[in-house]
């Protein structure tokens, strides 16, 4: 059931500089549980993108210029504001994003987290002296903010995706202005009320909304843009980033994944079972960082399969809001097309269906929590990202095919890996070619550790202390004639 809780953050006009403003042209935007039209909100383009730069730089100076402590404490009443609607909030996510309601309040907390971190990292960038070779002289490194920073942010984590780099612009003293997914932009916009009700300068955070092409290439080409940072695809991240590069500008890019999960034959089977749950089916297995292939060694692959499948039949799916619900609707038929094509590819080469298989009897872009035996890497769910609620098993025989297998890919974000053996844990760790990496765990993501890829993943880290340095110049100062 809906409670009217969200209507006060339902806003169906841009925040830009500092002000509420509507748009003649309208996207409309529909809750995935349904298809029913929540709403609509401005098609705005590069002029209203431009409107908000021209007013982030025309406030930089003065963002830049307040105290660390006053940065820090924006940064610690957004957390706050977050978490004092972490109800309504998580309900308005669900509505336009699908997950259920429990993930949504859950999203809420982690993207509000990422406030309290950065307002704590804030009173904490510190430059160096740096021992000079000169005697007359003296070296030293100050920290400044990069400037007007330009986010581009998915529809998987409406709120999270831009609370953890909006965080880290506000707290290293850069403007930034949040162009949200069209199909989830009001937990963006519900961002802007509540800056706006925390009292941030005009134009330190503004919400534009519309198609990404024009916005995206107002942002690449302003002189005014320092950096450009965007989480979604690599094919639209490699775009972006070569025409951010061309002008020179700062970027961070957290792209695609195609994470392995590997399950050794010492693994506490039970314990790996409830992981690959998590890491696979959170949010409908539509995550940058959920396992797109299960490993399973030979040893234990019979026993996994059948338990894993198991508990992959008992999950309970609907829409979001009723209680119990544990995984929501696709985004959108597309999505449920991509997991078809994935299925009948693997089945057709051989794979046999363990649980699930089908688009739910719920209709509309639900579909059944999957898994996959027999699935090897000519399929191609093995190269591509499916997605979507499907887990493919493959079956390995030593820790160097697994690595082999592991490392067999483009990308290089997040991977996972069950093991009671203390050796096996560091060798794997350190072999393979990933960001992150987690033992005997299939949630990794918190605002305090680093998160973002190597190789096809992309490039910088958001989150942590190093999540901080993405918005910061480093200058250094030469203070000579000091008279010896
Ligand atoms: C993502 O899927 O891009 C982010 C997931 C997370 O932060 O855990």
């Amino acid at each position: 059931m809906t409670s009217k809780a969200h209507k006060k953050f339902l806003r169906e006009d841009c925040y830009i500089a500092g002000e509420w403003r509507g748009g003649a042209e309208k996207l409309a935007v529909t809750n995935p549980a349904n298809g029913d039209t929540i709403g609509h909100v401005p098609d705005f383009g590069r002029k209203e993108a431009k409107e908000a730069i021209t007013a982030a730089a025309k406030v930089f100076p003065e963002w830049r210029a307040k105290t660390a402590d006053e940065r820090s404490k924006f940064c610690r009443s957004f957390y706050e504001a977050l978490m004092d609607n972490q109800d309504a909030l998580g309900e308005l996510l669900t509505l336009e994003q699908g997950k259920p309601l429990a993930e949504a309040k859950g999203e809420i907390a982690y993207g509000a987290a990422f406030f309290k971190w950065f307002a704590e990292e804030a009173v904490r960038v510190y430059g160096d002296v740096i021992p000079s070779p000169w005697a007359d002289k003296r070296i030293v490194v100050t920290k400044e903010p990069v400037g007007v920073v330009c986010s581009i942010t998915p529809w998987n984590f409406p709120n999270a995706m831009i609370a953890r780099k909006a965080a880290a612009a506000l707290a290293a003293g850069c403007p930034i202005i949040c162009k949200p997914a069209s199909q989830t932009p009001y937990s963006a916009l519900a961002m802007g009320v509540i800056a706006d009700e925390i009292g941030l300068p005009k134009g330190v955070f503004s919400v534009i909304t519309g198609e990404a092409a024009p916005i995206g290439d107002e942002f690449c080409e302003n002189p005014a843009v320092a950096k450009i940072t965007f989480t979604g695809s690599t094919g639209v991240g490699k775009m972006l980033a070569a025409k951010a590069m061309s002008n020179m500008k700062r970027v961070s890019m957290e792209l695609g994944g195609n994470a392995p999960l590997i399950i050794f034959d010492d693994a506490d089977l039970d314990r790996a079972v409830e992981g690959a749950i998590a890491c696979k089916f959170r949010n409908a297995g539509q995550t940058c960082v959920c396992a797109n292939r299960i490993l399973v060694q030979s040893g234990v692959y019979d026993a996994f399969a059948e338990k894993f499948a198991k508990r992959v039949k008992e999950l309970k799916v609907g829409d979001g809001l009723e209680s119990g619900v544990e995984q929501g609707p696709l985004i959108e038929e597309k999505a449920v097309e991509k997991v078809e094509q994935h299925i009948s590819d693997a089945v057709s080469k051989g794979a046999k269906v363990a649980a699930g298989g089908d688009r739910h009897k719920l209709g509309g872009t639900f579909f059944e929590p999957t898994v996959l035996t027999g699935v090897t890497p000519e399929m191609v769910i093995a190269k591509d990202e499916t997605f979507g609620p499907v887990a493919p098993l493959f079956k390995f025989d030593s820790e160097e095919e697994a690595i082999q297998m592991a490392n067999d890919t483009e990308f290089g974000l997040a991977s996972y890996f069950y093991t009671n053996d203390l050796g096996r844990a560091w060798r794997v760790m350190e072999a393979l070619q990933y960001g992150m990496v987690a033992v005997n765990e299939g949630i990794l993501s918190t605002p305090v550790a680093p998160f973002g890829g190597v190789k096809d993943s992309g490039v910088g880290r958001e989150g942590s202390k190093y999540g901080l340095e993405d918005y910061i110049n480093v200058k250094y100062g030469l203070f000579g004639g000091l008279g010896k």
